[in-house]
Parts: C-alpha cells; structure tokens; sequence
C-alpha cells in the first residue's frame, strides 16, 4: 500500500541543508513526551493512539445506528461547531460525490449541518428544505452548552417532534457528548436518545477519529473501516520507535517551524481540487487554534487553486514576502476525462487536445509553484496517492501528528484553546445571560461609549 508523503525538494534555497536535521532530536523528544504524555496539555492525548485502539465493537455500534437513520431519513442533519463539525464536514466533502446534493438515486442520507452559524437566515432556509423530507438529526457537543448548536438544536428538535411526535423523534436523534456531563447529556438521558460519548481526554479539533466524524461520515455511506485503516498506518509510521528522519509528520513540523524563524509567518494551504477546500478549513482550525497563543504561531491559510489564482494569486506572487504554501498534491484523480480535438479551433486550445485535464492541472500545479518560487515564496508539498477513505484517514492523522510536534517544538500547549472564551463572555453579557450581570454592565457602559 502507498503512502502520504513530504517532498521538500524545493526548499533548499530558503532553508540551509542541514538544518532538517539539526531540529530532529527536538522533533524526536516531541513525539516521545506525545506517546510518554509528558509534554504541555498531557490530559488531552487520547487521540495519540486512538486509531489502533478503536475496537469493532464501537466501530460497529457506530454501523448499526448508522443504519438505522439510513433506513428512516432521506436527510441526516449534522449539529455541531468547530471541533464538532469541521471534520466530518472535510471529510465527508473530500470522499463524496462533488454534486451529492442533486443526485437523485442516493443510497444513503444526504448529509447537512447547522449550528457553525448564527444565522437566521441559514436556520429558515434549513427548516424550508426539511418541512417535506424524512430527517433525522445528530447533535454533537462535547461540553454540552455551546451556543451555536444549542439554538440550532433547540429550533430542529421542536421541528422534529412537531412532525413525528416526540417518542418517533427521539429514534431520530443522536447525541454525541461528555459521558457524564453537560446539558446535552441531560437531555439525551431524559430523552433516551441514542448517545455517542466524546472521551474528556480528546479535544474537539482532535476528534474527526471519534464518533465526532465516524457517525456522520457513516451515515453518509462512508467506509469507516478503510477511513480508520488509513489513520492506523499512519500512527504506525510516525510512532516514537521509528526513526525521526523517516517520520514524515515531524518532518513537517520541522520545516514550518525552521520557516516560521525566518520570518515566513503564514501558511497557505494550497489544493488543486475542490474536494479538499474544508480539508483546508479542518487544518486551519487544528492548526491556529493550537499554535495560535502566547502572541506565537504560524497564521494557517488556504486557497483552492486554480480558480484562486485568478484571485490571491496576485498576492501570493508579488506581495509582502511573509508567506509559504504547503500544496497537498492528489496524484491520481478518481476519474478520466480527456480535451476533445474541435475542428474550428476558435479556443486555440487543440494543442491540449487528448490530454486529461488532470495533467493539465498538473501543468498548472508545477507551473504556479515554480512560479511563486522565483517570487521568493517557500513551497513544500504532501502528496497523496489518490482521494478515497483510506488516504484521506492518513492525512488527518498526519496533520494532527505534525501539529502536536509542531506545538511542542514552537514550546506552547497545543490542546487547550484559551483565547476562544473571550468572545463569548462579550456575547453573554450583551445578551444579558443569568451569571454575567458585572460584565454586562461594564459592556453597556463601554458600548455606550461608543467604544
Ligand atoms: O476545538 C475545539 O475544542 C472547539 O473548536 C470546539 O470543538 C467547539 O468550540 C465546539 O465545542 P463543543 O463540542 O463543546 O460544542
């Protein structure tokens, strides 16, 4: 079997030649205090070896409810944000058809989300589309009391009962959750929903191997067996007992952090195929929400090329020189379509004709890297053999590697997330929430200020 891998060819002329490997001791004790759980945020590394200790048993739980919403929804309605949403959102747009939403033979639910918005507008529209269709929901919150998906949970549970009373509904809802805490667990045992449990141990920018993204991606006709293979491999090959020079997560992790000294601040993510474009949104989540704190971290990006080219190209080639890009190349598209010759040849572009436009996208890839080279910005690239599930499981867990080594070497916690409080203490004491009087006073005076 085939693997991701690294190619950092291209780089000698922004990072001196031994410099890879003068960082890998650091990269080495990084790993080790991940697997010893010895490093900063110890208490959240559940995730370290959590392909290769999931059993069939809680694969096939996850199955069986997945065949039981099958059997009785045409839409499974995903409730979650962050962490609980962004990676079965990633995934489930990588490995399924591009227009998923407008085929009319589907075999399995359509999946949808809500709760990543506040918007009412999102919510209407939402509820439009679900008035005639069988659903089903699943809430995911690991606290249990996030506000995005508790509203959205709130308006499509009373929707759900209204059309199936509540006794049917509550076979339509599943709940992933604390074992024991929060209001979502509450309610769940109230309610006797089906009920997934998110281990205290895993945070939620970790847990696209959990139930988090298995249920989702399993209602939706994703193999999770190949999905869970694939991270499997993955964890073999970047355990602390395998050389650290053939780690390709710590390899990647060296890099961005060697380039981060120089002063290249920013990452782009760069993919050649729409597929990947929330791939990109999972990765910039784990990676800024890890790495983002203490006034430290890279800041993570992303564009979708080619159609960005026509936008941030521009800047990525002439601006301010601050940035590198990281190209995930997929090296074998799924499918095979060829430029028809045409006789008038009014495009002028018979010279391409017979090619696959796979290769042409190739062309594009080699061309723009070689391009934003010369413009003095940094490329290196992770190529996967193909997208399907199995790869697709390699890649997140080689990014969440990479991003536990890259934390610890960058010397901050990567698995706490302080700075995401503060927005909300501000939302709370605008709304007035029971608990928050001294801040909504001192918030009414400010605001009342105009400041
Ligand atoms: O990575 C994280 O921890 C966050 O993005 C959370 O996943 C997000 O805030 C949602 O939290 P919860 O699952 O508790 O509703």
């Amino acid at each position: 079997m085939e693997s991701i891998g690294i190619n950092l060819d291209s780089l000698s002329g922004f990072v001196p030649k031994d410099s890879l490997s003068s960082r890998y001791k650091d990269a080495n004790l990084a790993n080790v205090a991940l697997h010893k759980k010895t490093g900063k945020g110890n208490d959240f590394l559940g995730w370290v070896d959590l392909p290769s200790s999931l059993t069939d048993n809680v694969l096939q739980e996850i199955e069986d409810a997945a065949k039981v919403i099958k059997n009785k929804a045409e839409i499974l309605v995903v409730i979650g944000i962050g962490g609980s949403y962004l990676g079965a959102k990633a995934a489930l747009e990588a490995l399924s058809h591009s227009f998923t939403c407008l085929q009319n033979k589907r075999k399995h639910p359509l999946v949808l989300f809500a709760g990543h918005n506040i918007s009412e507008d999102y919510l209407t529209e939402l509820r439009e589309i679900l008035a005639d269709k069988s659903f089903a929901l699943c809430v995911i919150s690991k606290s249990g009391t996030t506000t995005e998906p508790a509203i959205a949970f709130r308006i499509l549970k009373q929707d759900i009962e209204d059309k199936y009373g509540r006794e049917e509904a509550a076979t339509r809802i599943i709940a992933v959750t604390d074992a024991s805490k929060g209001a979502l667990r509450q309610l769940a045992d109230k309610e006797r929903y089906k009920t997934f449990v998110i281990s205290d141990d895993i945070g939620g920018r970790y847990s696209v191997l959990t139930p988090v993204g298995l249920l989702p991606l399993a209602i939706a006709g994703i193999d999770i067996r190949k999905f869970i293979a694939g991270a499997r491999e993955m964890e073999t090959q970047t355990a602390s007992n395998v050389p650290i020079e053939n780690n390709t997560a710590a390899k990647y992790a060296i890099i961005r952090n060697l380039l981060y000294e120089q002063g290249k601040k920013i990452e782009i993510l760069v993919n050649y195929n729409p597929k990947l474009q929330y791939l990109a949104e999972w990765w910039k989540q784990l990676y800024g929400e890890s790495e983002g704190k203490e006034h430290k971290g890279i800041f993570p990006a992303s564009v979708n090329f080619t159609t960005d080219l026509h936008s941030m190209g521009q800047y990525i080639q002439d601006g301010q020189r601050n940035l590198f890009e990281t190209v995930i190349t997929v090296n074998e598209a799924n499918s095979k379509l060829y430029i028809p010759e045409d006789a008038s040849n009014l495009d002028k572009l018979n010279y391409i004709a017979g090619k696959r436009i796979d290769e042409v996208n190739k062309k594009a890839e080699l061309g723009t890297m070689l391009a934003h080279l010369d413009g003095g910005v940094p490329n290196l690239k992770i190529t996967i053999p193909k997208l399907d599930e199995y790869y697709i499981g390699q890649l997140f867990y080689f990014f969440e590697k990479a991003c536990g080594i890259s934390g610890y070497i960058l010397d901050v916690n990567p698995f706490d997330q302080p700075g995401v409080e503060d927005y909300k203490v501000n939302m709370f004491a605008l709304l007035g929430k029971p608990g928050f009087e001294k801040q909504t006073a001192a918030i009414r005076e400010r605001t009342a200020n105009g400041k």
